[in-house]
Formats: C-alpha cells, structure tokens, sequence
C-alpha cells in the first residue's frame, strides 16, 4: 500500500502539532511508519487520504459501536447543527439522555454530563475526595483514566506505549494522593488499605481493563474490591469510560453484577463526539454544584450536538435486543480464526477477550496484570501491526491497546482479517 499523501501530511503537521497528532498514540511511534492520515469512514472501513480501505478495529479508540457514519447519529448531529450548535444554557434534550442513561445503567440516580473521559474520572476523584473528606485514591498499575495529573502514575495506554507511565510535570504532591496497586490482586491492595488508614477516599478501576491491553478481571476480584470498599468506607469508582454501554448496555456493573459507588462514562455514550459523563446515587451527585460544594463545571458540557449523538446511539443499544449478542459472537469468530493461525505456525500468544473487546499479546504466559503484559514481544507485535495495515486492516499502533469490535463488521470482514493473520503469521 501507499502511504505518500499521508506521509506528506504528517510532515506538515509536525511543524505545527507537536509531534503531528493531537494525541500520542496516533503517532505510529510505538510501530515505526507513518501514521495513516483519515479522511473518512463508513461501517466497518476507514478510507485513508491516498484512498486506501481498511477495516477498522480501533473506531476512533471506542466510540463508533455501531460503525462509523451510524446514519442515525449522523442525522441527529445534522438536524440539531441547524437548530444552533452550543448555548450555555440548560436544554430539553440534556434530560433526555441523563433519563435514558440512568434507565440502563444500574445503581445510578443522577449523571453529569463532560466532555471527554478525562474529565470524567478527574471529576469523579474530586467528587470522592469532597464526599468522603479523605485526599488518598488507589489506582492499578496499567490502568488508565485519562490525562489528569492524579492518573499519570503507572498509567497504561499511549502513557506506557511511549514509556513515560509517570509524567513529567506532574507535581510530587499530587503523585503522593495516588497509590499503587496491582490489578487482579487484592492482597496488594489490602495491604495499601491498612498503610494508609482511614485516608483513602476512592479506589478507581477499569472493571475490565483495557490499556495494557485487554485483561478481564479474575474471578472474585471486582467482588473483593465491592467487600474492602464496604468495610473500609472507600468509594468504589468503576471506569466504565470504555466498557460503559458496550460490554452490556449497564455495562460491567450489569455484566458482572457488581454495583460501583461512582461510575465514568466516555467514548460510546458520545456517538463519535466529545462526551464523557460521570454517575452516582443522589447522595453522591447531590455533593456537585451548585446542589453541593464539589466545584465542576464546562462551558460545552452537555453541548446539543453531543448529546443529539449520544442519544442516537443510546437508544439503537437500548432496543437492538441482539446487540451484544451478536458482538460477541463476532468477537468469539475472530478469536478462534486468529487463535488457530497463530498456533499452526507455533507463534507465542495469549488472546484476552470479553464482549466485544479482544487483544492479541504475544506473550506465553497468561496476561491479568501489567507486569504480565509488558512480557509480551513487541518486536513481533511490530511485524503483526505493519503485515495487517499492508493488508488493509488498521489495529492499534500499540500492544497496550485493545481491539474494538463493531457491530458494522460483516463475516466477511472477519475472514479477511483472518486471513491476513495466517499469511504474516508464517512471517513470525
Ligand atoms: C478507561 C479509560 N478511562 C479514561 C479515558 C480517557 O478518556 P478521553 O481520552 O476521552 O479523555 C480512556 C481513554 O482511552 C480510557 O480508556
């Protein structure tokens, strides 16, 4: 395939963009090669500025469930532009969708609806720390929330892809209010719990993780987190930002049927614009301004045009009964297609899969943590990342991220994708 146009455009944007993207990951730095420049996308495919096709298995990190250009979410963002595109004021359609998401998700009395799912799980801390009146949180190493300086600790994503878990910049005061602990082991965080007594406020997790990669939790741990939450008076915040309304339309509060204290939104409840929200019972949310003294506001929070979009998508989730069904059995196809090339060529992997989220890491043992994760071949994962883009199959540039399944993918599509594995599969 040809990547001239792109490779043009990259360059131009690196004199004006740091780096040339607008976010780390995009950069293809992790893999080497020029990062693919869209310039549209329809279903399952992203088409590139030199008019090359591929099938997407990122969709915009998350976001596009349903493929992209869901004509229904397309036609509630035109119809709204021409009604106004942002107020400041409160609107109609805001309740609506805080209405529908509360219908679906379990445990929640009241959301607030951000911008993005950094601003989300910042504002959820903020919201834990004010309630509870303690500074601490716990997160786990690999996991990510966001940019926000409390997160940038051990954070997993384009954080590690680019080997800065720990940023620069973020002071030793906020990094202090963090602690670390490991994912799918609770003793670690039991023996944080009894460090630091009776100061620990949250401890926020992705329910089932999806920055190193996919990693389902173990069996017990969500339940065990739920149990020293309860004793211990912490808050439990899930990070739902990309398991929300896409591993079940509750998401993993629902699938596991665990009830979180404080839950974070982002990615599909947007539909493919800039929303991210957080929830909570009324005696949380009614802590947040102006009902309480939790300071958290947006000049474009709860913009029409984002919530035309998410509205769109949370209602095709709420009725398509067979969503999630299908998602998964597509899931499932694809993971025994890639599973059978990769092991009748004797390559080394560990596939994790949940729902509609699936990675592939190249690693023996079996990946439920960070440091398993990073066991994995990146040398490999680099051959595998550039043989499927020559193909016409777009993953993400990193082996710390997982693939996003759509429900626009056909079974054609995935044939072709497993295809494409046996052919570099015998390159490994
Ligand atoms: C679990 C999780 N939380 C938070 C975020 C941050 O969301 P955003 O990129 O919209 O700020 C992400 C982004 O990938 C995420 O995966």
């Amino acid at each position: 395939m040809l990547y001239q146009r792109s490779s043009a455009l990259f360059k131009e944007a690196q004199n004006v963009i740091p780096g040339g993207v607008n976010s780390p990951v995009r950069a293809f730095k992790a893999v080497g090669g020029t990062p693919i420049f869209a310039k549209s996308a329809e279903g399952a495919y992203v088409f590139d500025e030199d008019g090359n096709r591929f099938i997407d298995y990122i969709n915009s990190w998350g976001p596009m469930l349903l493929g992209h250009a869901f004509p229904p979410v397309v036609n509630a963002v035109i119809e709204k532009a021409k009604a106004g595109t942002s107020f400041g004021m409160p609107t109609a359609l805001e309740t609506e969708i805080a209405q529908l998401a509360v219908s679906m998700v379990p445990n929640i009395d009241k959301i607030r609806f951000v911008n993005s799912g950094t601003e989300a799980c910042m504002s959820a801390i903020r919201l834990a720390r004010g309630y509870t009146k303690k500074d601490k949180i716990i997160k786990f190493a690999g996991c990510y929330h966001g940019h926000s300086d409390s997160f940038l600790i051990a954070a997993g994503s384009g954080a590690v892809t680019f080997g800065t878990p720990n940023s620069p910049g973020v002071t030793q005061g906020t990094a202090k209010d963090t602690l670390l602990a490991k994912y799918n082991n609770l003793d670690s965080v039991e023996e944080l719990i009894t460090a630091n007594d009776n100061e620990i406020a949250a401890i926020i997790v992705e329910p089932v993780a999806g920055n190193m990669g996919c990693i389902p939790p173990a069996d017990g741990f969500l339940e065990g987190l739920r149990n020293l939450c309860d004793t211990h008076n912490i808050l439990l915040i899930f990070d739902e930002v990309m398991t929300g309304f896409r591993l079940a339309k509750g998401g993993v509060q629902e699938l596991k049927g665990i009830a979180a204290d404080i839950v974070c939104f982002g990615k599909v409840i947007g539909g493919g614009l800039p929303v991210g929200a957080f929830a909570s019972r009324n005696e949380i949310m009614n802590y947040l301004a102006p009902e309480g003294p939790v300071y958290q506001a947006g000049t474009l929070s709860g913009n029409p045009l984002a919530m035309a979009a998410g509205l769109a998508m949370l209602k095709t989730i709420q009725t398509d009964k067979g969503l999630m069904n299908r998602l998964d059995e597509k899931t499932k196809y694809l993971h025994k297609g890639i599973a059978d090339a990769l092991n009748k060529n004797n390559v080394d992997h560990t596939i994790n899969r949940i729902g509609s989220m699936i990675s592939v890491h190249f690693a023996k043992e079996p990946v439920v943590d960070f440091e398993s994760a990073t066991k994995g071949n990146n040398e490999t994962f680099k051959i595998f990342f550039h043989g499927m883009l020559d193909r016409g199959i777009y993953i993400a540039p990193s082996a710390f991220e997982t693939w996003f399944i759509t429900d626009a993918l056909s079974y054609q599509d995935l044939n072709e994708t497993i295809t494409a594995v046996e052919e570099i599969a015998k390159e490994l």
